[in-house]
């Protein structure tokens, strides 16, 4: 990790009584794409318009490379922002525009030129510098705000949603647009979304928010893998919770009995909460990708298994799903209704189609390393 350019600590924000952001510490490295992820209402807005000088925090302080700026003004802070609406001025050219932040910094005219193309490569638009912001696609213009962004190289640009008004397709595209500016930039990005699969292919790390709180800072992989609890569990990617109590723990690793499970050793599984120990309920999360689909009959070589019954087959392009109904409580999160029983799993679509008929009896086995116990 290289110095911490962005630094959050303690920093609160209320409405009257409502607590729009608890307390919160947060650390962003220099050159680091750190993403805010979280449902609507959660206070990733909230807690990007602090950093940006937007609004004041009831508590806490603001840092950038050591400087406290938390009551600074804006444009002081040397912060970028990029919005979901692009925000262009209508009546300027899109080189107007993108000169527009150095004409605030009293930057002379030929140096602006020249920042303005170079800032117009960096977006791969160098042929609309004279068009009119009405003039571009929904995609362009929001290319050129990032542009407008980038023009005076802030040491910090964060974006809220800055690709939620865009089609899918566009979406992705940006998404790569947005992740090569970072590596050709350097610049600390903080990113707010709401979309999951956004914030785990662009983020080094993301602060999953909920109800005003950190509900878990790290790696893509430490949210989905080792996620630290069910809400986290839940909100990246699709899982399988079910309900299971602790035999035994052994460092990381824990037997635990479950419904469905045979066998007085129970099913074991990964551990990374201290707080999970013998006696103590948890949720047993299964990606559904990590459920190996068998014949009821058929053996599975030491691994736990539950059997469930077939309802539904969907073949999502490169993927297939099986949705699945067992005794086992807990179940597929997500799925209202149903009691919480129905499971899903999931994996390549075969190019000789499926084997598997609905209303069919199934085993789903799982390998202990697959599987989390998260306190329930
Ligand atoms: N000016 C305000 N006055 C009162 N309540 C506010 C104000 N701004 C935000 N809130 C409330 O604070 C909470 C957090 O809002 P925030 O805009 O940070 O959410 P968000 O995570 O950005 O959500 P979204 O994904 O919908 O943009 C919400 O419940 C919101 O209603
Ligand atoms: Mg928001």
């Amino acid at each position: 990790m290289t110095v911490a350019n962005l630094q959050v600590s303690g920093l609160s924000k209320r409405y009257g009584d409502f607590v729009a952001l608890a307390p919160t510490d947060l650390d962003v490295a220099q050159g680091e794409f750190l993403t805010l992820l979280g449902p609507s209402g959660s206070g990733k807005t909230t807690l990007l318009s602090l950093i940006a000088g937007l609004s004041q925090p009831d508590a806490g302080a603001i840092r950038i490379n050591g400087t406290d700026v938390t009551y600074g003004a804006p444009y002081e802070r040397d912060i970028g922002m990029v919005f979901q609406n692009y925000a262009l001025f209508p009546h300027m050219t899109v080189a107007e525009n993108i000169a527009f932040p150095l004409q605030m910094r009293r930057t002379d005219a030929q140096t602006a030129r020249k920042m303005v193309m170079n800032a117009l490569e960096m977006v791969h638009l160098p042929h609309v510098a004279e068009r009119y912001p009405r003039e571009l696609s929904g995609g362009q213009q929001q290319r050129i705000a990032l542009a407008r962004c980038m023009v005076y190289r802030p040491s910090i640009i964060l974006m809220d949603e800055p690709l939620g008004a865009l089609d899918k397709k566009l979406r992705d595209h940006m998404q790569l647009e947005i992740k090569r500016i970072h590596r050709e930039l350097g610049t600390t990005i903080v990113y707010v979304t709401h979309d999951q699969e956004e914030a785990m292919t662009m983020s080094d790390r993301i602060c999953l928010m909920n109800a005003g709180e950190i509900a878990q800072l790290g790696t893509p992989d430490d949210l989905y893998f080792r996620p630290k609890s069910v809400f986290v569990a839940d909100f990246l990617g699709e899982s399988n919770l079910l309900d299971a109590t602790v035999l035994e723990r052994a460092g990381d690793q824990v037997r635990v009995a479950m419904p469905g499970v045979e066998g007085a050793n129970g099913a074991g599984a990964m551990v990374y909460d201290p707080q999970v120990e013998r006696g103590r309920p948890v949720k047993l999360m299964l990606r559904p990708q990590n459920l190996h689909v068998r014949d009821a009959q058929s053996r599975t070589d030491g691994m736990a298994t539950i059997s469930a019954t077939l309802t539904d087959i969907m073949v999502t392009g490169g993927m297939t799903k099986l949705y699945l109904q067992s005794d086992v409580t807990g179940g597929k999160t997500g799925k209202d209704g149903e009691s919480g029983k129905s499971l899903v799993a999931a994996f390549p679509t075969h190019r000789q189609g499926n084997r598997f008929e609905i209303g069919q009896t199934l085993g789903l086995a799982w390998h202990a390393d697959d599987a989390v116990a998260i306190a329930g």
